[in-house]
Order: C-alpha cells, then structure tokens, then sequence
C-alpha cells in the first residue's frame, strides 16, 4: 500500500509519462535533468517514434465524423471546447491532433521536465492529425444525444479524441471541456476583444501544488469549478441548439448555427478520464440534466464526502488493472448505494494512459517503457471501453440503436476484462474503520 503522498504524485506522473520511464519507485523526474542522459533518451524516442509509430484510430460506427473548435465567450469564464460530431462527407482534411506549441510546453511543465523537452515534443508530434473532418458541416436531419467530456490533470480538451471520434462515429455530439481550474498542461484565453482581433492569446499553465501545500482542498476546490464548466458548456450547447445566436471567438469555418434543433435535449451525460472520472461524479451530484455518467480510471481523492449519497442518476466504473489501489477504490464503493444503478469493470493489463491518445502514437516499446501502453493491446482496451461506454448510454439515455450487443460488457463478461475491480479492498477497509490514520484524509 502506498502513503497518499505518493498516490498523489503517481497520479502526476503517470497522467502523460512521456518522456522519462518513471513510475511510482521513481518519483521526481527532475532529478533526472541534471545529466546529458535525457538527450539520449529523447534522441531514442524521437527514433522510435519514427520507426514505430501508429495511428489514432477511426470511429467504428457508420457516421462520418467532424471536429471543430467552440470557444465562448473570450475571458477564461468562459467556455472553451472541442466538438466531434456526425458529419457531412465532403472532402474536409483530416483535424491537427495538438494545434499549439504552448500544449507540448505545458505538458514538458507537467512532467518536470526542461521546457526543451516540450520544443522536442513538438517536433515529434506537433503535426499528427487525427482522422476526423476539419470543420466539416454537421450531418443534419436527426437529432443527436450529446456528450459533455472532462480531461485528467495534466490533459487538455485534444487528447481524447480516440473516444470523442468513436462515440460520434456512433451518432453522438461529443464536447470535450477543457478546464480553465489550473489543471489542464496549458490552455488559453483572450484578455479583451482586441486581444482576440490580433489573436494574442494569454495562456494559462498548469498550477503545481506549492511545498507542503495540503492537495485536498486544491483538488476539491478544482473539481467543483471543473463541474461548474461541465454544466456551462452544456447551457450553452443546448442554448445554440435552442437557436440563441452565438459567435465563436475563434471564428472557424465552421458555422455554429448548423446545430440548432440538432440535440436530444433528454439525452444527454458526462464521461471523463482520472480528474475527468471525479469530475463526472461531482457534475451529476450538481445537475440532473446529466441523465447518467462513465467515469473512466477515476481519481477519486478530490471527491468530498458529502458527494457521494447525492447521485440519483446510473453511474458506470471503467478502471484500468494497474492504475487503481485501495482508498481510491474504496471512494468508488461509497457510490455503490441501495437502489442505484452502479456498475464497475476493469481491463485486464490496462494503464491509465490506455484511455489517452498518447497510446496510440507511440511505438509498442516506448509506450510499453513509459507506461503508456499496458500488457494489453491499446486498440482492444479503448474498443472494450468505448463499447461498454456505447451499451451503458443505449440502455440509460434511452436509445434506439443496436449497442445492446455490448451489454455483456458491462457486466464484464470478456476475457479481457474484470467484473467489478481487481483490487481487494477487505484489510484497508478494517485498517481504516479502526484508526485515523494517514490514509483518511485521502477520502475526505
Ligand atoms: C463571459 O462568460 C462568463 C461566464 O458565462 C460571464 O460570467 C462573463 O460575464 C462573460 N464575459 C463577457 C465579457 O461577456
Ligand atoms: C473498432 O473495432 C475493432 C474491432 O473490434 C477494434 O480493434 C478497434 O479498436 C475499434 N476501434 C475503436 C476506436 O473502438
Ligand atoms: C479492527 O477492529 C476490530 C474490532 O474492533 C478487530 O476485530 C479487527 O481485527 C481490527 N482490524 C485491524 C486491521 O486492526
């Protein structure tokens, strides 16, 4: 069992461990820097990524898929998105996966690496695309279930687009946030209406726990305004879906105004990865326009315990084997109340990083060295989730489609997968219940 310190900072380490192959035995990668050996690890990576590298993968439903960017209005207040919807095929290019430089910065940030390292990053990976149509025009005529979706710590809104492109392939309107809470690597904003004219973007980086600084009150304090984002950008979705008139600030070819009437108003829920599974978990306590949630590898040390009696709507554990450890389990079991709807399954070999796009674009070895990649393929593990994900939102949100043939999923019945968890949570709980000791603040 690990102190909470270090789960703290496994949790850090592990959201994007790019660069060096640390893990929890090896938690301050700054040490690293002081000798020359991260060149030679950067000039292995950069050939192995090369060599080795694969693609973020396409949808498996039958719609073509769009993606745009959506930011209203211009302060940091505001909201800012990404948007994978069901698209008219006609001939757009493929969407650039991380549009700015600042992300790759803010990533080499995150890692407690040298800001070169970022410049190395974006080097290697500042020009994949992904294969979703740049500003293609919504598919119209139908109206879509949407998706409100939250980024871990250390993410951004782009980095998730292996499940935005799936669940849109399969005819959903998927927004993914990104959290203006200091906990994305970087996100930006404009100062005023002259900034947004000359496009001087002001950027904001993520915020680090000061020394000695307690990480449940930040953490908490991040994961309601993450919430307050999540019901934002849902206002705001079904407000130009209502037909209010909106101008994005990033003014793209794309025209907002496509989406009117395109939304099925009941039919709509929040998924999201690590701080983004907590962040599931606080929005459906706050807002019950969210008619169920998935919570994928949750990090459940920023929940308060007053959250947990307080969702009536079907909530859906998809943990990771390696990620997970008992007092974060033991957080999901206090959801686990009579008469509501819980269910938990776990992927065999997983890693954290299963459920990011970084698992996709590096070679087998490095992804496998950096934690990246688990023992299980990375294509198998996101299509478990993503069809799991695609069962639990047809039976929850009411939907006419065909993703029932998953159903056995979510029970986990496959040979990759766990019903329910794979970590035995029985002495922890009698540790706990017995003392106040170190682990309980964890859960508070
Ligand atoms: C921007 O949006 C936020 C949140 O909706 C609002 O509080 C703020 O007043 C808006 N600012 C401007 C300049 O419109
Ligand atoms: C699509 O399905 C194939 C075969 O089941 C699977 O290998 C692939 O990972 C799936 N893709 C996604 C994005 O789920
Ligand atoms: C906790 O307390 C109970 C009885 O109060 C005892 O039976 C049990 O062994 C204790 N567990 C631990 C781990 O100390």
């Amino acid at each position: 069992m690990l102190p909470s310190k270090l789960h703290a900072l496994f949790c850090l380490c592990t959201c994007l461990a790019l660069v060096y192959p640390f893990d929890w035995q090896d938690l301050n990668p700054v040490a690293h820097i002081k000798s020359e050996a991260w060149v030679s690890k950067m000039q292995a990576l950069m050939a192995a990524v090369s060599i080795g590298q694969t693609k973020i993968p396409r949808g498996n439903g039958s719609y073509s898929v769009g993606c745009t960017d959506l930011m209203f209005n211009y302060t940091n207040k505001g909201t800012f998105l990404r948007l994978y919807y069901p698209s008219q095929d006609d001939g757009h290019s493929d969407t650039l996966w991380i549009p700015n430089k600042e992300y790759f910065l803010g990533l080499s940030k995150f890692l407690g690496t040298h800001w070169l390292v970022g410049k190395i990053m974006n080097l290697l990976f500042g020009s994949i695309t992904i294969p979703a149509a740049w500003n293609a025009p919504l598919r119209t005529g139908e109206k879509y279930p949407l998706i409100i979706f939250s980024h871990g710590l250390g993410a951004f809104r782009t980095i998730y687009s292996a499940i935005g492109i799936d669940l849109a392939s399969h005819g959903f309107i998927v927004a993914a946030i990104e959290h203006r809470d200091g906990s994305a690597s970087s996100t930006y904003y404009f100062k005023d209406q002259s900034a947004v004219e000359t496009g001087s973007k002001s950027w904001l980086y993520l915020r680090t726990l000061k020394r000695g600084e307690e990480e449940f009150p930040l953490r908490n304090e991040q994961v309601r305004q993450r919430a307050n984002e999540c019901s934002q950008a849902l206002s705001l979705i079904l407000d130009i879906a209502h037909g209010r008139p909106v101008t994005n600030v990033l003014d793209l070819e794309f025209d907002v105004e496509q989406l009117k009437d395109s939304i099925d108003r009941d039919k709509i829920a929040v998924i999201g990865h690590s701080f983004g599974g907590a962040t599931v978990i606080q929005t459906l306590s706050e807002d019950q326009r969210f008619r169920c949630g998935i919570a994928l590898d949750a990090w459940m040390l920023p929940m308060g315990d007053e959250v947990y009696s307080r969702i009536p709507q079907p909530l859906f554990f998809i943990n990771s084997e390696r990620f997970q450890y008992p007092s974060n389990i033991i957080g999901m079991k206090k959801c686990f109340l009579p008469d509501r709807e819980r269910k938990m399954i776990t992927i065999k070999g997983a890693v954290h990083q299963n459920f990011v796009d970084f698992t996709f674009v590096t070679s087998k070895m490095i992804g496998y060295l950096f934690t990246l990649k688990g023992h299980v393929d990375s294509n198998v593990a996101i299509s478990l989730s993503n069809k799991a994900s695609l069962a639990f939102l047809q039976k929850h949100l009411g939907l006419q489609k065909d993703f029932n043939q998953w159903d056995s999923l979510v029970e986990g019945e496959d040979d990759n997968l766990i019903p329910g968890t794979n970590i035995d949570t029985t002495n922890h709980e009698a540790t706990l219940q017995n003392s106040t000791g170190i682990e309980r603040p964890n859960l508070d």
